[in-house]
């Protein structure tokens, strides 16, 4: 359906006009009484691909990446679909335009998209608006930093998203990793991201305890700087890593925006973002819940990367491509393929490929 006739319509359109269409429709599926309902009672996943982190069970390991759904408008549709949780935002404190447009470039022949959105966004009150409607899966709020507030008082701007948002959401991932806020990457850094993100655990701790606050971090780091992110990270007790951001690389491309600047995302980001979901599995040693996100198209995609250690995976720029039928195939091909590697359930698989290698 999505293939033969919404792909051709909204690929006629220019990328973010066809998003905006999208989120909208999206949106109104969500108001219509009970559909959604219906709609996850029907893609319900096979209990093999259920895991409980955190104390939530979560009934798919495959999840919708964060800037989708940057102010939780279609939450009730995107919880229904057969992902086992979704991320909303990138929200800031205060609501922001982003960059000008054009900003968001579509690169077919490589499966890829170039973004530069810049966190826009409706700013916390109108995320938790929103948050109060109904959800068939664990909802994580991703919290930013507003683009005017300098790195010094970057953490004041995350603990307000914390405030805003602890009794509507079922996790956090601090982003410091998107490449179109200028100076957000520099707070990666070991020593930088570990004030930040004590700042922001001390918070949840006193707010909501049980909540799960993760980090996400980008695949353009220096391998050293990327390991002492990751052993601080370690070491604060993190709930888990989001891995990874997208990319200012551009190897390979062939599509004309090929030099657009922005973050690249899609299949040339999918073996990077491999490698490093097995760097960080190995720097943990396995104690530490991963999340592998970038260039997901199929259940093999997502199955690398649990095999590569991650509990679980997230998806964007394939949805894009795909439709909203493809977490249900991702679902049934993730059981085929666990099925015929012998494990009987997803857990299993966790890392598999990295211990025995
Ligand atoms: C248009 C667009 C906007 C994005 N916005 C955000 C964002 O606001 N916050 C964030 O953490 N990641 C954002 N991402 C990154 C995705 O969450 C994901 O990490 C990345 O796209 C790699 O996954 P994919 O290859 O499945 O798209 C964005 C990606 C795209 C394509």
């Amino acid at each position: 359906m999505y293939a033969r006739f919404a792909k051709p319509l909204l690929f006629r359109l220019d990328a973010e006009h066809a998003h905006h269409l999208t989120m909208h429709g999206a949106a109104l599926a969500g108001r219509v009484p009970g559909l959604t309902g219906l709609i996850a009672g029907q893609l319900r996943p096979s209990p093999v691909l259920a895991q409980t982190l955190w104390g939530r069970v979560y009934s798919s390991p495959l999840g919708l990446a964060a800037g989708l759904d940057k102010n939780a408008e279609a939450v009730p549709l995107f919880t229904a679909l057969g992902f086992g949780f979704a991320e909303v935002g990138t929200v800031t404190p205060r609501s922001q335009p982003g960059n000008p447009q054009p900003r968001l470039f579509r690169l077919p022949e490589d499966g890829a998209l170039i973004n530069r959105m810049g966190f826009n966004n409706g700013g916390t009150g109108l995320m938790a608006a929103h948050l109060k409607g109904v959800r068939h899966a664990p909802v994580w709020v991703n919290i930013g930093k507003n683009k005017d507030t300098p790195n010094e008082q970057a953490a004041r701007d995350y603990l307000d998203g914390v405030r805003a948002l602890y009794r509507l959401a079922d996790g956090f991932v601090v982003n410091v990793s998107s490449p179109n806020t200028p100076g957000l990457r520099s707070l990666q850094a070991a020593g930088e991201l570990s004030r930040l993100v004590d700042a922001v655990l001390d918070e949840v701790r006193i707010l909501r305890p049980e909540l799960p606050v993760l980090v996400k971090l980008s695949p353009d780091m220096e391998a050293g700087d990327f390991a002492a992110s990751v052993q601080a990270m370690a070491e604060l007790n993190v709930s888990g890593l989001v891995i990874s951001n997208t990319t200012l690389g551009r190897d390979g491309l062939k599509h004309a925006d090929r030099e657009e600047a922005g973050g690249l995302s899609g299949r040339p980001l999918e073996a990077r973002s491999t490698a490093l979901v097995a760097e960080t599995y190995r720097l943990t040693g396995g104690r530490l819940p991963i999340v592998g996100v970038g260039g997901v198209f199929t259940a093999q995609d997502a199955y690398a990367k649990i095999l590569a250690g991650a509990s679980l995976v997230e998806l964007y720029t394939s949805l894009v491509y795909q439709g909203p039928g493809l977490p249900r195939r991702i679902n049934a091909g993730l059981v085929q393929l666990l099925r015929r590697d012998g494990y009987t359930h997803v857990s299993e698989a966790v890392g598999a490929g990295v211990k025995n290698s």
